[in-house]
């Protein structure tokens, strides 16, 4: 691996920011700003319990990811029709491009949405309309994974992956989130098996609050490719050793954990530690709108807190394509984009 040569401390956020790199886990429904939200609100005539944009970003002071949740589910109620999702898309693809993102794999939890009433067309041809012309108009690759929210029962889950098959070609995977405690991978092992006999590629969130445990089923029940968060790995030796000898990456979203407590602070965060023994550990935002910032504030907000270097941002860039679901072509052009600005660097 080309390693980046050594560089000065003052250097180091602009080469975070002009890095190639790919995003693996942000929640389209979570990059929704507050601006965004009243004019949708605005547009669709949704009423909403704030006053004004302030007082909602004022309300994003969360204690755990249930106090998040609620919120994030109540901004997601201004998502009426196709156009809404692609304006939503489009302004977080905007900012993916400006953050030197090549590839970005967009969540989107449908169920947030039939169940107010809106198809799940509706909100698949917004989303993936936007995906289309990011390629065409901004030269960024993206793709869609289906998250099926786990606080709901496996029954919702068949229902809304019926729902779903008809635009089968327009989401690449299927994933879990929402509420983790109480609400194991497990409960979802028939629906991930169907989702992998259809082809589907397969992620799931685990460890962000959940124990050790709920990344073992995660990985030896649903059979995923990929663990989303998976922060609480570092609590079970044998579980490290597991995720690194198979190169499991982890989808790391360091704000969000700042945010929703996981960690006191960014400081104290175990990405450094992931990276020492040898995961193949990637850095995300989640839920930009919501945890105070995008992936390059991400990146640098993180390396400043922990003194992580140069070579970790070429390792973390690299993970980031190595755990993609693009081909192998694709993901050659990107790792060698990612070589030749080393080069220059
Ligand atoms: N965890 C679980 N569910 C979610 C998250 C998260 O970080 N963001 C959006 N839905
Ligand atoms: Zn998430």
């Amino acid at each position: 691996m080309t390693p980046f040569p050594p560089i000065p401390a003052e250097r180091l956020p602009a080469l975070l920011r002009a890095m190639p790199k790919a995003e693996l886990h942000m929640h389209i429904e979570g990059s929704l700003e507050p601006e965004l939200i009243f004019a949708l609100a605005q547009r669709n005539g949704v009423s909403i319990p704030y006053a004004s944009v302030d007082e909602l970003r004022r309300a994003y002071a969360f204690t755990n990811l249930q106090s998040f949740l609620d919120i994030y589910y109540a901004g997601a109620s201004v998502l009426l029709k196709e156009q809404d999702f692609y304006d939503m898309a489009w302004a977080y693809l905007l900012r993916a491009q400006a953050d030197n993102v090549l590839h970005s794999e967009m969540f989107f939890d449908p169920q947030t949405h039939t169940a107010r009433g809106v198809s799940m067309e509706t909100v698949v041809n917004g989303l993936h309309r936007a995906c289309t012309d990011a390629k065409e108009k901004l030269g960024v690759s993206a793709a869609l994974i289906l998250c099926f929210l786990r606080h709901l029962s496996e029954e919702e889950a068949f229902a809304t992956l019926e729902q779903a098959l008809p635009y089968r070609d327009r989401f690449i995977g299927v994933g879990l989130d929402s509420s983790e405690v109480g609400h194991p991978p497990e409960k979802f092992a028939r629906v991930f098996a169907r989702c992998r006999e259809l082809g589907f590629r397969l992620v799931a969130h685990a460890g962000e609050e959940g124990p050790p445990a709920f990344v073992w089923t995660a990985l030896d029940v649903l059979k995923v490719e990929r663990v989303d968060h998976g922060v609480q790995s570092t609590r079970d030796a044998l579980l490290m050793q597991r995720l690194a000898q198979d190169r499991i990456p982890l989808t790391v979203c360091p704000l969000s954990n700042l945010k929703l407590c996981v960690f006191p602070t960014l400081a104290q965060h175990n990405l450094g530690a992931l990276l020492d023994a040898g995961l193949v550990a990637t850095v995300n935002s989640d839920d930009p709108a919501y945890f105070g910032g995008y992936l390059n504030e991400n990146f640098v907000q993180t390396f400043a807190a922990t003194g992580l270097q140069a070579q970790h941002a070429y390792t973390l860039a690299r993970n980031s394509f190595e755990a993609s679901f693009i081909d192998a072509q694709l993901r050659r052009r990107m790792t060698d984009r990612l070589d030749e600005f080393v080069l220059g660097a």
